[in-house]
């Protein structure tokens, strides 16, 4: 009887045991749970910083407070907010993927400012990408302005030289080139494709920006699983199924560090509770034995 009871006591301390693990071990899968769309792609900001509490700064705050807002109810949109004098002038834009849906990209593109604020602190100009959605302010115009400069590229690993599997990516790499709008998708077998202009730009000028980046892609990704080539106003991507995840999930390990702190409390939290519950069985279990 004893025995039979005792063996109910360690089983039940080991089921405890091993929830604790698992709540360790689902961490890393907490802090990677943010959905694609928010992930983190890349940011830069200007040298320049402006004065603090300046009219600068105001108009900056509510430049950002105004792209936020227009996210509810546009994909893309442009603001200039005027200052009493000619230097407080701030430009901005923001444009979500094509795809995402009015809440998803308003949810983008608050993460985006709030991300660009702290990566730009006091920075007179500052652009961040995000895999669903760009934000980008300045002092000096960049509205309507053609950007062809390559902001920001990335090729995956070479998957040697495979006539077919290439083949499908010049294809859809054309289809894209040929389709028309702002936003583009593309597929051939296991390749996607995926282009996006920012929504500043005339047709004609989202064309010359998509065909030089496809070139780019081409020249600089070679025979890479994937590639992405953001130039200042418009991007291509390509994945192929040797890549690990498709275009939109590449960057997922460079999410928010902000949630994976929240993750990680969340988790430390849990374990702590679960070992104040297994430190309290315990005792019950050895308080009983005492008896
Ligand atoms: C932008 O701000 C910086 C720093 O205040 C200044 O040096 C620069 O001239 C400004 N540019 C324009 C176009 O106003
Ligand atoms: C900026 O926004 C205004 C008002 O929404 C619009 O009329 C204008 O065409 C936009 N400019 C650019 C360059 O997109």
């Amino acid at each position: 009887m004893a025995a039979a009871k005792t063996k109910t006591t360690s089983t039940t301390s080991l089921l405890l045991l091993f929830s604790f693990i698992i709540v360790f071990l689902s961490i890393p899968s907490f802090s990677s749970s943010s959905s694609s769309t928010d992930s983190f792609v890349f940011g830069g900001c200007a040298q320049q910083k402006y004065t603090p509490s300046s009219a600068y700064e105001s108009n900056l705050n509510s430049l950002l407070t105004s792209l936020v807002n227009s996210a509810t109810y546009s994909s893309y949109n442009n603001f200039t907010i005027m200052g009493s004098s000619p230097q407080d002038v701030v430009y901005g834009l923001y444009q979500c993927r094509g795809d995402l849906s009015m809440p998803d990209c308003a949810t983008c593109v608050a993460r985006a400012v709030t991300q660009v604020g702290g990566l730009c602190y006091q920075a007179c100009g500052g652009a961040l990408q995000l895999q669903g959605c760009y934000v980008k302010y300045d002092n000096a115009t960049f509205l309507g302005v053609e950007d062809k400069t390559v902001v920001f590229k990335k090729c995956g690993p070479s998957v040697g030289y495979e006539p077919d599997a290439m083949g499908r990516r010049d294809a859809v790499l054309q289809g894209l080139m040929t389709a028309s709008g702002p936003y583009r998708v593309g597929g051939a077998g296991d390749v996607q494709g995926l282009a996006q202009c920012v929504g500043d730009l005339s047709a004609g000028e989202c064309q010359d920006c998509l065909v030089q980046a496809i070139g780019r892609l081409k020249s600089d990704c070679g025979t890479a699983d994937y590639g992405d080539m953001f130039l200042g106003k418009c991007y291509v991507r390509y994945s192929t199924g040797k890549a690990p995840n498709s275009y939109k999930d590449h960057s997922d390990k460079s999410s928010n560090e902000g949630e994976k702190t929240f993750a990680i409390i969340v988790g430390l939290l849990a374990g702590v509770a679960l070992i104040i519950i297994f430190l309290t069985f315990i005792r019950k279990v050895f308080g009983e034995h005492g008896k």
